[in-house]
């Protein structure tokens, strides 16, 4: 995709959300929403992606900076006058050569997918059209009423493009609704006519207002037209994030399933982006599983637990009620049934956690690691003050406190406030239920 740059328009404060955050920073499945478009361009092989900031810019950068790629640059623009006009800062900046294809995203639009941008940006170039827009034609306008109409002449030809501040009721009947995905071939050409966008009743340049113009310049406009069953919508309004977030879960739990994952309650299951859940492994409702947690094969995870901070779940590990497992390591055959907190820690094979026992991980200053070795037993409501180790086949009482850096040896059993060593060289019942 040499000859292909994308550009990702985030400059807009997003009035309409009622919220300080810049809009494209609000969170879709665990990201901001802008991640998803600009993935997206990465993902069809787009090598330059430019992204035009306003409002928020520095917070939108900084997200950005926490995964360094020379293939992402930022361009201000300092007044938010509309689409047409975020687009011209990039192109009066950049050196574009003539034929290339522009792919045009809005950061507010998280559900874009790869496959269909590859879809589109192909349709472009085999039709040789100077503009491609994705279109979708529905007879709900629910979900698109503020959306941009497509307007065709009666040989079907696309004319123009419409926003709702231009459209005269009569014409809110247009059924083909712009999705605001596009491709443009650029020339000397297309980039004078965006400067001859007249401003819209709201004093915005839109970018859909250079439709009529390339037509009047004969250029060659299409439309890809998707299905509405896509489910393709962006985010203007909280409401817009709610149902967004709707959407992707669903999208991401059916990917889940086809893969042979058991959702006991799949519309009251909370799975975010980037999340890895392996075969025959059965999730319950009301679990939260954060962005990028990796679960094994065989694996049970409970009613109301929640998974974060990339932990991974190896196989055959349960995880019961009310748990919450936090930035650890959890090996094969794990028992974690009710009650727990295990955050910063790497659990070893066969360990079984009882009721109620926590890591106190966080000193105020510092996060510590807890290490629980190989088949170790810790009794119910044990707290293990991090950083702190106990040994393989170790047991610790109910209600056992271990003060950090007091680890467990092996083969003992402690207990008590803190705990002392009660028994040595103990053998662990196998078999635990
Ligand atoms: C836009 C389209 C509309 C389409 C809809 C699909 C225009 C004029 N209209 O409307 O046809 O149906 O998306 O979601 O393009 N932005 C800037 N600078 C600005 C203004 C906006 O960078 O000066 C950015 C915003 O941050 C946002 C994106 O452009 O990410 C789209 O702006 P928004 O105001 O949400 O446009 P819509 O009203 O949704
Ligand atoms: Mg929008």
């Amino acid at each position: 995709m040499n000859n292909t740059i994308g550009i990702v328009l985030a400059a807009g404060k997003g009035t309409r959300m009622n919220s300080t955050r810049p809009k494209v920073l609000h969170q879709v499945c665990g990201r901001p929403m802008i991640y998803y478009p600009v993935d997206c361009l990465k993902q069809i092989g787009i090598k330059d992606i430019y992204i035009v900031i306003g409002y928020g810019g520095n917070e939108i950068k900084s997200f950005f900076s926490d995964f360094p790629d020379k293939k992402i640059k930022f361009i201000t623009q300092k007044k938010l006058l509309g689409t047409a006009d975020a687009l011209k800062r990039v192109l009066d900046i950049v050196n574009i050569k003539k034929g290339s294809n522009i792919i045009l995203l809005y950061g507010d639009f998280p559900l874009i997918l790869p496959e269909i941008l590859d879809k589109q940006l192909k349709y472009h170039c085999r039709e040789k059209a100077d503009c491609t827009i994705a279109s979708v034609v529905t007879k709900d306008f629910s979900d698109y009423f503020d959306y941009g109409r497509v307007i065709r002449n009666s040989r079907k030809n696309i004319i123009e493009v419409l926003e709702s501040d231009q459209l005269k009721s009569s014409v809110y009947n247009y059924k083909e609704i712009n999705l605001g995905i596009y491709c443009f071939k650029y020339s000397d050409k297309f980039h004078s006519l965006l400067s001859k966008i007249q401003p819209s009743p709201k004093g915005e340049f839109y970018i859909t207002n250079v439709i009529n113009l390339l037509k009047e310049a004969r250029l060659k406009i299409k439309a890809f037209e998707l299905n509405a069953q896509n489910y393709l919508v962006g985010i203007n309004t909280q409401s817009d994030v709610a149902k967004v977030n709707k959407i992707m879960r669903e999208r991401l739990i059916s990917k889940l399933m086809s893969k042979g994952v058991t959702f006991i309650d799949p519309d009251n299951t909370y799975i975010e982006d980037g999340v890895e859940i392996g075969g025959d492994s059965i999730i319950h409702p009301n679990a939260y599983i954060e962005k990028d947690v990796k679960i094994g094969k065989n694996c049970i995870v409970g009613p109301c637990s929640r998974l974060r901070g990339k932990t991974v779940l190896e196989d055959s590990v349960v995880i019961g009620n009310f748990v919450e497992i936090n930035r650890s390591h959890i090996k094969n055959k794990v028992k974690i049934k009710h009650f727990s907190y295990i955050g910063d820690a790497i659990v070893e094979e066969k360990v079984n956690i009882g009721a109620g026992a926590i890591t106190a991980n966080y000193d105020s200053e510092n996060k510590n690691q807890t290490v629980i070795k190989k088949s170790a037993f810790i009794g119910s409501s044990t707290v293990l003050i991090a950083p702190v180790t106990v040994g393989e086949n170790s047991v610790t009482g109910a209600g056992a406190v271990i003060p950090s850096g007091k680890d467990v040896p092996k083969n003992v059993t402690v207990a008590g406030v803190p705990a002392k060593i009660l028994k040595r060289n103990i053998v662990v019942k196998k078999n635990i239920k």
